[in-house]
């Protein structure tokens, strides 16, 4: 049966192929989609065959693509393989995306997520052209019922001049009514408070107004949403779990956590997941989650009856776990609320939940700044995303990570970052598979042991050791100790040899 049931809607429907001649070379172009879920999966296929055939013809054809994050082969991978990004904003994760802006063909610009809708409607970027939505159903009342992520929709709708509806029937009808649409977001000066007061509330409505007018096409598909498996638990993954369980119990017995801990949230990537695996062995129930995404372990969680409400902006699930949520939507909606990105990823809920943040990172320095997004302080990896929107709001930010990426090679612990995105000032507890460092409360040269003691692996933590005393005892040994010329060291020897130990 066709999910265009209102007959309106009907005489708007076209071919994917047609639909994607609306767009032209230049154009800004807002998609839905994030962490591959509920992104467009027949619309940008089509573009980029056009864009392909284009540059064939040696004609110009680039658009930029604004998302509310990663996306998925359909998208990020078959616009990138084409070279038919001019933009690319926000985060990403795909491998041929990854290269495109790695070789500047792709000007990336790695907004904070809870920033990027209210960007372009400020106009930031100029003029937004056309908007590109999944949708899981135009229901025969002529509701528009969102699909698995909700991400900056909203804006690119209001924001676009023209609107593109791809509407999916892989999509579970049960995801009717787990979203929660908030009209009440404007741009200063007229925003007004949002109203979230716990976790799972609903402020608004469970579908999208979409003006008839706008929109010139709807494509109907059937596909899919394609995510990532996470990495099996190994032990290093399991270690880190269980040094921020026992954290929690020891915040809890000292009375400075509730024993249903605060809203907890959690990075993208495997050991954040880990984390949420760890929590459904721990002692903990009653537990709620504020965070962008609804990965593995918190289904895991809903399942065993820990986790009773969760907010988030998408699903970021492993494909057994993204099939069994099609299966059971109706079931998980009444524990699982999806929100815009600028609402779930904004400081004022953040805040005022008292949220409970651990993300992942690549590298961590001595005194505690992190770098989540460059390798050696020039590579793109995958983005900003919402870590700093969640580390710098959060009640206790946590990072978790390996000690040592590639075999060894390289250690998470450097004495300083070699590219910026958090600062010490946001960071309160790190984590790896040696140890944790609770640096909240202490001074920068406090901090440099007790990370290096506790995080550092023992291959890198004599070299660590060496550098901060000598760092304190030269010319430059004032509030932070650093010795300048060696400071990027490590990274400049694992570019010169292959790895950073000695
Ligand atoms: N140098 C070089 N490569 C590194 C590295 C370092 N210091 N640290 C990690 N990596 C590589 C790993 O080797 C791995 O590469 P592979 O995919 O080729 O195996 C990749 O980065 C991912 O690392 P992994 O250890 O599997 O961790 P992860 O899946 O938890 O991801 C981040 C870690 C930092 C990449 C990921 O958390 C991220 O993108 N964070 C930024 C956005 C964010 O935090 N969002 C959450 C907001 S809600």
């Amino acid at each position: 049966m066709t999910r265009v049931a209102k007959k309106k809607w009907r005489s708007k429907l076209m071919s994917a192929e047609d639909a994607a001649k609306l767009i032209k070379n230049g154009m800004n172009v807002g998609v839905s989609g994030f962490t591959g879920s509920g992104y467009p999966k027949a619309v940008p296929v089509a573009l980029a065959q056009q864009i392909a055939a284009a540059h064939e013809r040696g004609e110009e054809f680039q658009v930029g693509i604004f998302t509310g994050a990663s996306t998925a082969p359909e998208l990020d991978g078959s616009l990138s393989d084409v070279y038919g990004m001019k933009l690319r904003m926000p985060y990403q994760s795909d491998p041929s995306m990854r290269n495109r802006i790695n070789d500047g063909t792709t000007t990336y610009v790695d907004a904070h997520l809870s920033h990027s809708g209210p960007q372009v409607l400020a106009g930031h970027y100029g003029k937004m052209d056309c908007a590109i939505i999944e949708l899981t159903a135009i229901t025969k009342d002529g509701l528009l019922i969102p699909s698995s992520s909700v991400g900056n929709n909203v804006s690119w709708m209001e924001a676009a001049d023209f609107i593109i509806l791809e509407v999916n029937s892989w999509m579970s009808m049960g995801l009717e009514g787990m979203h929660d649409i908030w009209y009440g977001v404007a741009l200063p000066p007229d925003r007004t408070p949002i109203p979230i007061t716990s976790a799972g509330q609903r402020i608004g409505q469970s579908y999208y107004e979409i003006p008839f007018d706008k929109v010139v096409a709807v494509v109907e598909t059937d596909s899919p949403d394609r995510n990532t498996p996470f990495k099996p638990l190994d032990e290093d993954s399991k270690k880190i779990a269980g040094y921020y369980l026992e954290f929690l119990e020891h915040e809890v017995s000292k009375g400075r956590l509730p024993k249903n801990l605060l809203p907890l949230q959690s990075g993208v990537g495997n050991i954040a997941n880990a984390v949420l695996s760890g929590l459904l062995e721990g002692p903990f129930e009653n537990l709620t989650s504020y965070t962008e995404v609804i990965q593995d372990g918190m289904i895991d969680l809903i399942d065993a009856g820990k986790l009773v409400a969760a907010s988030a902006t998408a699903f970021s699930l492993g494909p057994d776990y993204a099939h069994k949520m099609n299966d059971n939507a109706a079931f998980y909606a009444k524990s699982i609320v999806l929100r815009q990105q600028d609402i779930s990823n904004h400081p004022e809920p953040i805040r005022r939940l008292g949220v409970l943040a651990s993300n992942g990172l690549i590298e961590a320095d001595i005194y505690g700044n992190v770098n989540s997004t460059h390798i050696m302080g020039s590579k793109m990896q995958n983005g900003i995303g919402g870590s700093g929107d969640f580390t710098r709001n959060a009640y206790i930010s946590a990072f978790v990570t390996p000690s040592t990426a590639k075999g060894g090679a390289i250690s998470a612990i450097v004495p300083m970052v070699s590219h910026h995105d958090h600062t010490e000032h946001d960071t309160h507890v790190i984590i790896t598979e040696q140890g944790l460092a609770d640096i909240r409360g202490l001074g920068p040269q406090q901090r440099a042991k007790v990370i290096i003691e506790n995080c550092a692996h023992p291959d890198y933590k004599p070299i660590l050791l060496d550098y901060f005393e000598r760092a304190v005892k030269s010319a430059n040994s004032q509030h932070t100790p650093h010795i300048l010329t060696e400071a990027l060291s490590f990274h400049s020897r694992f570019l010169e040899t292959g790895t950073m130990a000695l």
